[in-house]
């Protein structure tokens, strides 16, 4: 252990989204606080220019090492394929990103179709396409942009007909590819897993990568020798630029987490 690795582990996303990212985080690291930026101001990334993304992901960097954050999580997939490589290079500290899990998708379909929901950000990227192209080239990857999802859950209507509506249209066009793994490529959208089930059934296998990512951050964290060790209690900071109802409502009230408005 050394003198920072009491430091807060720091993640960014879009949105609220990424807070699937920080649940599973905090179930495999206790011990460590934690500080969320919820860039919901400027939600969603998904439509917006990679310029653009990078631009946005270089400010929530930024702002998590003024917070002095030992490590950053970037729990958005559009970010990570626009700008992890950017800020890996520019920046001292270990990065963590999220990919869209398609590698052990297509390791493990048996009718050779995979179906992707992702933001267009994230399937237009090249690190996305690269990745795509290393797969068994036997698979298919029906791409689908889950365009519209992200705005309805940061506007409260994660659970409303418009979204049971724009879902059902969006996963039509997958399942009729006759697909048996569906990978979500956004961390706003595990939490519309019981909707996607409701609606594909149980036959198709739903894969995302929070729980991936909390190892993956847990063994970067052990390799750098800054894993908190420490029995004291942890603390959990969470900032939104826009209303704080929505990120108190996905954390469900948490007594562990403050939520609160910030600039920036
Ligand atoms: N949670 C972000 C992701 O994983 C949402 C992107 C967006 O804001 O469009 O891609």
């Amino acid at each position: 252990m050394n003198s920072t690795s009491n430091n807060p582990i720091g993640i960014f996303d879009s949105g609220i989204g990424g807070t699937s990212i920080w649940k599973e985080i905090h179930k495999l690291l206790p011990n460590d606080d934690t500080i969320y930026l919820a860039d919901s101001k400027n939600a969603p990334y998904g439509q917006k220019s990679e310029e653009k993304i990078l631009e946005l992901s270089i400010k929530n960097t930024e702002l998590l090492l003024n917070k002095n954050c030992k490590t950053i999580v970037v729990a958005c997939n559009t970010a990570t394929t626009n700008a992890i490589k950017y800020l890996r290079k520019n920046y001292k500290v270990p990065f963590i990103g999220i990919e869209p899990a398609i590698k052990p998708a297509s390791i493990n379909t048996k009718t050779k179709n995979i179906g992707i929901l992702a933001t267009k950000g994230t399937l237009n990227s090249n690190l996305f396409t690269t990745t795509s192209n290393n797969i068994n080239q036997e698979v298919t990857i029906i791409e689908q942009v889950g365009e519209g999802l992200v705005e309805l859950i940061e506007n409260g209507l994660l659970i409303s007909g418009k979204m049971t509506d724009l879902l059902t249209n969006h996963l039509q066009k997958l399942v009729k590819h006759n697909i048996d793994y569906l990978v979500l490529g956004c961390t706003h959208y595990p939490y519309l897993i019981p909707q996607i089930k409701e609606i594909i059934g149980t036959d198709i296998t739903i894969i995302d990568s929070g729980q991936a990512v909390a190892k993956q951050t847990k063994n970067v964290l052990e390799s750098n020798n800054l894993l908190n060790t420490q029995k004291a209690k942890s603390k959990h900071q969470f900032y939104t630029n826009t209303n704080v109802k929505m990120l108190k409502f996905i954390l469900e009230n948490n007594k562990n987490c403050s939520v609160k408005k910030l600039n920036f």
